[in-house]
């Protein structure tokens, strides 16, 4: 039986990578060439589906949320989380062919009176995509400007019916362990799995995401669909998702399972409540230059004025 080691130090850029690097992960990484040549996994045919037409939400524009500028896509597309590709922040590019992110299919499971399973492509068509420009704030307080392509997760949730026993939502990712064997890493215990309570998922800000910067995602940023809950810390925004559970009780998920007292459940973005080893009220614009911008962290990420609501009468300390 293979026994995962949780690893002892969280996604933290502060951590130098080597101490994050398994053995099997770097033959992997010197196989990549190799792999790159195998038709069959190349990452054009990865990306062949046509970018679907979508219109920018004028509620979310750079203006309208009054960002300075976005976040330069080779950043972006450079400087990833996505630990099944890697736990250097250069891996999951350099190894965004390990998957291809079509065809593939969504289920959506649980307590509701509709279960689905979708190619992703139905899935995009449940309802008008819009580009909402966000920011991201990691954990690691460092954030960037982004605009993604989606709509409201609300619109997946209302197809599924859910059941009045449906408290909570869980997203689950591909297993590497299945899906690339070969190249897969033991950084984590796999599927990655992250959740929302059923108020946070119905929320009008919580999107369901296929695109970034008007073109389909880049594998390493997720592809073929992913979740964005911009008032909350990346961690929470589960990557290339197979599957969507309602669920009575409260899902267990990856990093809070790891280390609760690091990553609580909620992790929604609060300057007033320090990660137990640095602040959080301060983050670093990626792409910034060479001497990035250190901006204040806004509460809720600068989402307050549309989510405080959901969080009334919780102490935000304990419950972090
Ligand atoms: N999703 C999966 N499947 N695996 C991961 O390792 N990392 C998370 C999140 N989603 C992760 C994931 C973390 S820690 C962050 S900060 C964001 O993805 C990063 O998203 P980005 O690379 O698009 O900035």
């Amino acid at each position: 039986m293979l026994i995962r080691r949780p690893p002892s130090i969280p996604p933290s850029e502060l951590t130098p990578p080597a101490l994050y690097k398994r053995r099997k992960f770097l033959r992997a990484a010197l196989a990549a060439p190799l792999a790159l040549a195998a038709p069959a996994i190349a990452p054009a045919k990865a990306q062949a589906a046509a970018t679907p037409d979508y219109a920018p939400n004028p509620a979310f524009t750079m203006e309208a949320r009054g960002y300075g500028t976005f976040t330069p896509k080779e950043k972006m597309a450079g400087y990833n989380n996505f630990y099944e590709l890697g736990t250097d922040k250069r891996d999951p590019a350099a190894n965004s062919h390990f998957y291809r992110a079509r065809p593939w299919r969504v289920a959506v499971s649980g307590e509701v009176a509709e279960p689905l399973d979708l190619d992703v492509d139905d899935l995009l068509k449940l309802a008008p995509l819009e580009e909402r420009v966000y920011r991201l704030r990691c954990v690691e307080a460092w954030s960037m400007v982004i605009p993604w392509m989606g709509f409201s997760l609300s619109a997946l949730v209302k197809k599924a019916q859910p059941t009045g026993k449906a408290k909570f939502v869980e997203f689950i990712t591909f297993n590497p362990d299945e899906l690339f064997p070969e190249n897969s890493n033991s950084s984590l215990p796999w599927p990655y799995v992250e959740g929302l309570r059923m108020d946070e998922a119905m929320h009008p800000l919580a999107m369901l995401v296929f695109g970034v910067y008007g073109e389909l995602l880049p594998t390493q940023c997720g592809a073929p669909v992913r979740l964005v809950a911009p008032w909350k810390y990346g961690f929470k925004s589960g990557k290339a998702l197979v599957a969507i559970r309602f669920l009575e009780k409260q899902p267990a998920t990856t990093w809070n399972v790891l280390q609760p007292g690091e990553y609580g459940f909620y992790a929604n973005v609060n300057p007033n409540v320090s990660h137990p080893r640095w602040s959080q009220a301060s983050e670093r614009a990626i792409g910034g230059g060479f001497l990035p911008e250190r901006r204040k962290t806004d509460m809720f990420n600068g989402y307050a004025e549309e989510v405080a609501g959901l969080y009334s009468g919780m102490d935000l300390q304990k419950q972090f």
